[in-house]
């Protein structure tokens, strides 16, 4: 596949905050329209910030950006809205409107498309009924615990059936179960054709999921391979392990799909 089809195109991008250091340096990377990546790496390796350049909250300080084969650097502010709504958004702390019952927080997206309230009726209560929530219906997000207010923001992010989802620790407050659904949730989206990047610290749904995994190393990036979550420079596996590990890597970089260096 060529570049221009990617859905998302980086090319020595760098990004600081005001005058402050690099906190991504270097990134290029290319996602492929349906591919399902996960964002890894410890914390303050620059997962979020990563992420803040892919739903434009921020424009990369050096390096070429392309969305949906678009420039970033050339998008004008009143295209901005337009690109967005083909995104969906699951922030880490989740920004649900707490005036808004769970059901208005969920069915947002859809008015905004101009979705005739029956159908937005009907595809609400059966995403919320997924999630579990379908008792909290009426609740505003203030009075939800904090893995019930992650489920509302996950069924914003996907209720529109977006072109590219972005979950930021989707998983960070709900229990195994949950956590399990919510990936099937994903998967599901995905073979719709939705292109979806999660950023993770559940070492343990990056192995269910046996998906590439981007790994972000003090805002630098690795690749890895399907279901692999890295082992760290300080944990005490043994060199075979690493070597193993790293001919996985290779291996799989050669591979066509997901992002390529
Ligand atoms: N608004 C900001 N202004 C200045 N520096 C920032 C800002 N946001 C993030 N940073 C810095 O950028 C670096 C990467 O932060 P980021 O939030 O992207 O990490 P992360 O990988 O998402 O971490 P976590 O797993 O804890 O969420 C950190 O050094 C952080 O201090
Ligand atoms: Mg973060």
């Amino acid at each position: 596949m060529s570049d221009d089809q990617s859905v998302v195109r980086f090319e020595n991008v760098g990004l600081r905050y005001g005058l402050g250091p690099e906190v991504l340096q270097d990134i290029s990377f290319t996602l492929a329209p349906g591919s399902f990546q996960f964002l890894i790496g410890e914390s303050g390796a620059g997962k979020s910030s990563l992420l803040k350049l892919l739903y434009l909250a921020h424009r990369p300080t050096r390096g070429v950006m392309s969305l949906f084969g678009r420039d970033v650097a050339s998008l004008r502010r009143s295209e901005l809205p337009a690109l967005r709504r083909r995104i969906g958004i699951v922030f880490q702390d989740f920004r649900l409107l707490p005036h808004l019952s769970t059901f208005d927080n969920v069915a947002l997206p859809l008015r905004v498309a101009g979705v005739r309230e029956s159908e937005i009726k009907r595809h609400v209560e059966e995403l919320l009924a997924w999630v579990s929530l379908e008792d909290h219906m009426e609740a505003r997000p203030p009075t939800l615990s904090g893995g019930q207010q992650q489920r509302v923001a996950i069924a914003r992010a996907v209720i529109a059936r977006p072109k590219l989802l972005y979950a930021d620790e989707p998983t960070g407050n709900v229990d195994d179960r949950i956590s399990s659904r919510l990936l099937h949730l994903f998967d599901e989206l995905n073979k719709l054709g939705t292109t979806i990047v999660i950023a993770t610290h559940n070492d343990a749904m990056v192995r269910e999921a046996n998906r590439p995994c981007l790994r972000l190393r003090n805002g630098r990036l690795v690749r890895l391979g399907p279901g692999l979550v890295e082992l760290d420079d300080t944990d005490t596996a043994g060199e075979e392990d690493r070597q193993q590990v790293a001919a996985e890597v290779r291996n799989l970089a050669a591979a066509a799909k997901g992002p390529r260096f």
